[in-house]
C-alpha cells in the first residue's frame, strides 16, 4: 500500500485525519478527485474482493445476505455484518456462516462507535441498512434519522477508518412518477416520499464525501426487487408474500388499485451481482438504475404467480389504501451495461419459481414471531 496524500477533515465537532491511498495491485485509470480547492488526477484501480475485509450494513436482510454470499463466494477474507434484526434474520445468514468467515453484529448504524470499531480494517462497505418506504410515510423522522442520518455517519467512518470504495443502495424510488419511459438515470427526481427523499439524500451526501474527501462510491437505484429472504414475517411485508400466503390458504389474491400499476422486477441475485460488478469496477463515482428493462403490471404479476401456485383462483379488487403508489416504472439500464457490464439472468417466471419454492420451505409460513 502507498499513500498518496494526507489532509485533515472536520467531522462534526472534532478535526480526524484523513487519508487518500491507492493500492499497487489495481488495474489503471484515470480518477479525478479535488483537494483543497485544486483538481487532482490520479491513477484509480479495479478492486479484488479475495482475501479482503468487507462490511455489510443491513446485511442480515434480503439483498444484504445476498451479498454476502456473494462476497464469500469471492474470496473475501471476512464479513462483518450490521444489522439490527428489525427485518433481517440470522437464517438469511445460514449459507454465508457455514461457508466464510462471518462476524454478525448486532446494532445501529447511527451507533458512530460500533461503526467505528467495526470498520477497523475494513476495505469495502456495502451499505444496505433502510427501513421500508410504507414506513417512512408512518414516521418521518424515523426516516431521517436511519436514512439520512445513519447513511452520514456509515459514510464519514467509512472514510475515518481508510475504506476503499463504499457501494450503497439507492432507489428507483427517487424518480417517483414517470416523466418519460424507460427511466435512465437522468429522469427527473418526482419523488413524493420520505423514503425517496432519503435516498436522494443519500446520492447527494455520496457525491460530498467524494468532493470533500475522495470517497470511491457507487450508489444502485434498484427497482423493484423479490426472490428468496424476502421479509415473511414483519408488518411490513411485500404484496408477492401476501398474495403468497392468501393463495396458501384457498383466498383470492387481492389487488390494490386495478392492476394496472406497472412495475420492473429484479431478481435479488442479479442486485447481488450488480454489488459485486460496481464494487470490482473501477469506476469509482456514479449512479446507476438497477432493472431488467421489463414493465410488468401488477395483473401480469398475479397471473404468473397464480399460473405456478393455483391457476384455479382469481385476483381480487379493492381501493388503494397505499397513499405511495407509482403509475408506471421501467428502468433504463443502458448506463449499467456499459460501463459495468451488468446484464439481468434471471426472467421473472424463473425467479417467481425460486421465491415460491422457497417460501414453501419456511418452517412457519408467514406467521409471525
Ligand atoms: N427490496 C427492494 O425492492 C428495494 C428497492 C430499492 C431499494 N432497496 C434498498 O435496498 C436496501 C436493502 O433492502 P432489502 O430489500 O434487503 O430490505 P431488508 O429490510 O430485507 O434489509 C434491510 C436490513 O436493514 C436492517 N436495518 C434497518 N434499520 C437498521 C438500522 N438502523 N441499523 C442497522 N440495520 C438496520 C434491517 O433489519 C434489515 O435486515 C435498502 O436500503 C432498501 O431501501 C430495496
Amino acid at each position: 500500500m502507498q499513500s498518496i496524500s494526507e489532509h485533515t477533515g472536520n467531522s462534526g465537532s472534532f478535526p480526524v485525519s484523513r487519508k487518500f491511498t491507492i493500492f499497487e495491485d489495481h488495474k489503471t485509470q484515470a480518477n479525478k478527485f479535488k483537494w483543497k480547492g485544486v483538481h487532482i488526477t490520479f491513477l484509480g484501480f479495479k478492486m479484488e474482493i479475495k482475501d479482503k475485509k468487507v462490511l455489510i450494513t443491513g446485511g442480515a436482510g434480503n439483498i444484504g445476505s445476498h451479498i454476502a454470499d456473494a462476497v464469500i463466494e469471492e474470496g473475501a477474507k471476512e464479513v462483518i455484518i450490521i444489522d439490527d434484526f428489525t427485518r433481517g434474520r440470522e437464517e438469511n445468514l445460514a449459507w454465508a456462516v457455514k461457508h466464510g468467515n462471518v462476524r454478525i453484529i448486532k446494532g445501529d448504524i447511527c451507533d458512530r462507535e460500533l461503526l467505528s470499531k467495526s470498520l477497523k480494517g475494513v476495505d469495502y462497505v456495502f451499505h444496505q441498512a433502510a427501513i421500508r418506504i410504507t414506513q417512512c410515510q408512518e414516521d418521518p423522522l424515523l426516516a431521517k434519522k436511519v436514512l439520512i442520518d445513519g447513511t452520514f455517519s456509515v459514510f464519514d467512518e467509512a472514510i475515518k477508518a481508510g475504506v476503499k470504495k463504499v457501494v450503497f443502495a439507492s432507489s428507483a424510488s427517487v424518480y417517483g412518477n414517470p416523466s418519460y419511459l424507460p427511466m435512465d438515470e437522468k429522469h427527473p427526481f418526482n419523488n413524493t416520499t420520505f423514503y425517496g427523499a432519503g435516498k436522494i439524500a443519500n446520492e447527494e451526501l455520496a457525491k460530498a464525501f467524494r468532493e470533500k474527501y475522495g470517497m470511491n462510491y457507487i450508489g444502485l437505484r434498484y427497482f423493484n426487487v423479490y426472490g428468496p429472504r424476502m421479509d415473511i414475517y414483519g408488518v411490513y411485508t411485500e404484496v408477492m408474500i401476501r398474495w403468497l400466503d392468501m393463495i396458501k390458504e384457498g383466498r383470492q389474491p387481492v389487488i390494490f388499485g386495478d392492476g394496472k400499476q406497472s412495475m420492473d422486477f429484479v431478481y435479488v441475485k442479479d442486485i447481488a451481482r450488480a454489488n459485486i460488478l460496481a464494487l470490482q469496477s473501477d469506476v469509482n463515482e456514479g449512479i446507476y438504475n438497477v432493472g431488467t428493462g421489463i414493465e410488468t403490471s401488477l395483473n401480469q404479476l398475479v397471473k404468473s404467480v397464480l399460473e405456478l401456485t393455483n391457476p384455479d383462483l382469481t385476483p381480487i379488487y379493492e381501493k388503494p389504501k397505499n397513499l405511495v403508489i407509482v403509475s408506471r416504472r421501467r428502468a433504463s439500464i443502458e448506463k449499467i451495461k456499459k460501463e459495468l457490464g451488468f446484464e439481468p439472468e434471471t426472467g421473472l417466471k424463473d425467479g417467481l419459481r425460486e421465491m415460491i419454492k422457497w417460501k414453501e420451505e419456511q418452517p412457519r409460513g408467514s406467521e409471525k414471531e
